[in-house]
């Protein structure tokens, strides 16, 4: 059987985007393989969200390059191929500056992956696609599996926000909500195919408008009505786009875990509009609070960029005001990158690298210190558990609270992908540890 093997960049929509990569390839007769010795197709995933992601597929095209020339030595063929953002946004000029690439896609091209390896023929010349279709991908994919007991589905894809710093509405072009009895089916299929946890995505989530639900707060209704789900999580959502429904939806589905992703970005108002963010920092604490209204123990994390072009000292300190005002569960900081082609990256204004840097470090130390705290205050408490993964040793588990706090615990692999009850014991700044309440698991055999 032919081996694809498969490395993803970038956000939880690249993973998925991976994943029917792979059934794509699949319905050709290629097998996922960890190992990119045995790769008859390397392919990689991109990013182009920040600098640093978009470059580090230059160093990884070259290690691929080396197993293919080893691979070409024993007489065996292979073809990389390079998906996702970055192919999106510079397709020509990776492949001008990356020789060893045959096959380039973009996200909205990847279902026609299997025509176009069938077909391909080096003497004809290397492949780009990176067009935007009219018709959905989805419409031309084969059926899902997951291969874990927590699986990702796209409802939700594309955006027409435009903040100025941002690659996403250009790499994934304009808002596309897929219907809602796709989404079920999809949904359904994971479920079947061991899926327990859901996690409905899209670039705006709670944008989402497609056929069939009035908005994503009814979508969760549904998606929870599927029997043997037990877990349901969406990311990531847009402040200013909160519906009440959504917000009532923590209070009423169970299924629904007590967390979201909800990112500001800046706590200065100035900032915000600079980067065309169509909220305020007060109008953000605010929707915080009908969350916590409705939930009041949901996790809140956010994604924050400093160093945006103007942002000054006081603005910087008014971020750290709105972190202290909300108080975070966890959240992710990243210094600005200026994309080309956005509008901030032509801002007359841009801050130096060193003031980047030690604003960044003063943020995630509180951001740190927050994040430690809510995992403190987990010791003690019995929580369910979801196993998903193993641990580095022999005999540890990794899964998740309902939180999203990585827990370990010592278990056998019988207890993988079950969800099971825990005493928590320890936590350190970024992992819980647990024990099992012995007379509450039961294991399905
Ligand atoms: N520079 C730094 N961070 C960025 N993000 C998006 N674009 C940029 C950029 N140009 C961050 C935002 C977003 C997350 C996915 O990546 O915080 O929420
Ligand atoms: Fe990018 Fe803003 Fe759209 Fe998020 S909402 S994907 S940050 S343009």
């Amino acid at each position: 059987m032919s081996k694809v093997y498969i490395k993803t960049f970038g956000c939880q929509m690249n993973i998925y985007d991976s994943a029917r990569m792979r059934d794509a390839l699949g319905s050709l007769g290629y097998e996922e393989t960890q190992s990119p010795e045995e790769g008859d197709i390397l392919l990689l995933n991109t990013c182009h969200i920040r600098e640093k992601a978009a470059e580090k597929l230059f160093s990884e095209i070259g290690r691929l390059n080396e197993i293919k020339k080893q691979r070409a030595q024993n007489g065996q063929d292979t073809l990389i191929i390079v998906a996702g953002c970055v192919v999106q946004a510079e397709g020509e000029e990776i492949l001008q500056r990356a020789h060893a690439i045959d096959i380039a896609v973009g996200p909205q091209n990847y279902h026609r992956l299997p025509e176009i390896v069938a077909h391909y023929n080096r003497k004809k010349g290397r492949v780009l696609e990176a067009n935007f279709p009219a018709d959905s991908k989805f419409d031309y994919l084969p059926k899902t599996h997951a291969t874990s007991a927590s699986a990702f589905l796209a409802i939700q894809e594309g955006c027409d926000n435009f903040c100025t710093y941002c690659v996403v509405p250009y790499t994934r072009g304009c808002e596309y909500s897929r219907p809602a009895d796709e989404i079920i089916a999809e949904a359904r299929d994971l479920v079947e195919s061991g899926a327990k946890e859901i996690m409905l995505l899209g670039q705006n989530v709670n944008c989402w408008h497609g056929e069939g639900a009035s908005d994503l707060g009814e979508l969760i209704r549904r998606v929870a009505e599927i029997d043997g789900l037990e877990r349901i999580r969406y990311t990531t959502s847009y402040p200013s786009k909160i519906t009440e429904n959504l917000v009532r939806a923590h209070a009423e589905v169970e299924k629904l875990m007590p967390y979201i992703h909800l990112p500001i970005q800046s706590g200065s108002n100035k900032i915000l509009k600079a980067m065309n963010r169509q909220y305020t920092a007060e109008q953000y604490i605010e929707i915080i609070n009908r969350f916590r209204t409705a939930r009041p123990d949901i996790a809140i994390s956010s994604d924050f960029i400093v160093g945006f072009p103007g942002e000054t000292e006081e603005d910087f300190e008014e971020t750290l005001r709105v972190v202290k005002e909300v108080g975070y569960g966890s959240s992710y900081s990243f210094k600005y990158s200026p994309r080309p082609g956005t509008p901030a990256a032509l801002m007359k204004n841009q801050v130096s690298e060193e003031i980047k840097t030690e604003r960044l470090i003063r943020l995630q130390e509180l951001l740190l210190q927050q994040q430690k705290q809510a995992y403190e205050a987990m010791v003690g408490k019995e929580v369910p558990v979801l196993l998903t993964e193993k641990g580095k040793r022999k005999g540890q588990l990794i899964g998740y609270t309902p939180y999203l706090q990585t827990t370990h615990v010592n278990a056998d692999e019988r207890f993988l992908n079950q969800i099971v009850p825990l005493k928590i014991k320890k936590a350190s700044a970024t992992s819980l540890s647990g024990e099992f309440v012995c007379d509450k698991v039961a294991v399905k055999k």
